[in-house]
């Protein structure tokens, strides 16, 4: 099991990943033009883990000079509960403490608070917040 940046050829991997483990996911969510604009920002933030040839895991990582995010973390199915997880989270954590990050957030939705249990056992906490959002581009 290796963790290293996303290449261009994992695109067909990650985009079959994402549409199994995030269905329905259309508009400023779909796989494809997500990935795209990630490439496009070329931050190194762009993780995966990899089995071989096989990419069986992703995170996206964010840092914007004040907090760090994490979107897109996703195992597949069949390779859960076995660290992978884990060991993407703690990559993107050390890369981002080491570009100065001091912080790190994750929004989960109200309807997957099942992977509370995931991030916790990782030393996130629930913050009372209200998260909001606003679409600005199509
Ligand atoms: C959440 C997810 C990323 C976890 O990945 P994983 O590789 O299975 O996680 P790990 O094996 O590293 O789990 C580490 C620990 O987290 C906790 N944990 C992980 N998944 C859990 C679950 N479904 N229920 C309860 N605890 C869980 C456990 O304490 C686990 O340790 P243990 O297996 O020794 O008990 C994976 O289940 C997933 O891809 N889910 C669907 C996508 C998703 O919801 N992503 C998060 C969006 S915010």
């Amino acid at each position: 099991m290796e963790i290293r940046n996303y290449e261009l050829a994992d695109r067909q991997q990650v985009v079959a990943l994402w549409n199994e483990v995030f269905p329905g996911s259309t508009g400023h969510n779909d796989p494809k033009a997500s990935i795209d604009r990630k490439v496009g920002a070329n931050d190194g933030l762009f993780f995966v883990a990899a089995d071989g040839s096989l990419i069986v895991g992703t995170v996206l990582a964010g840092y914007d000079g004040h907090r760090g995010w994490l979107y897109s973390v996703a195992i597949a199915p069949d390779r859960r509960r076995d660290g992978i997880g884990s060991q993407l989270i703690r990559h993107a954590e050390q890369v981002l403490a080491q570009r100065g990050c001091p912080k790190l957030n994750i929004q989960v939705r109200a309807d997957n608070a099942k992977v509370v249990a995931f991030y916790e056992s990782l030393g996130f906490q629930i913050e009372e917040r209200i998260s909001m959002g606003k679409l600005i581009a199509e």
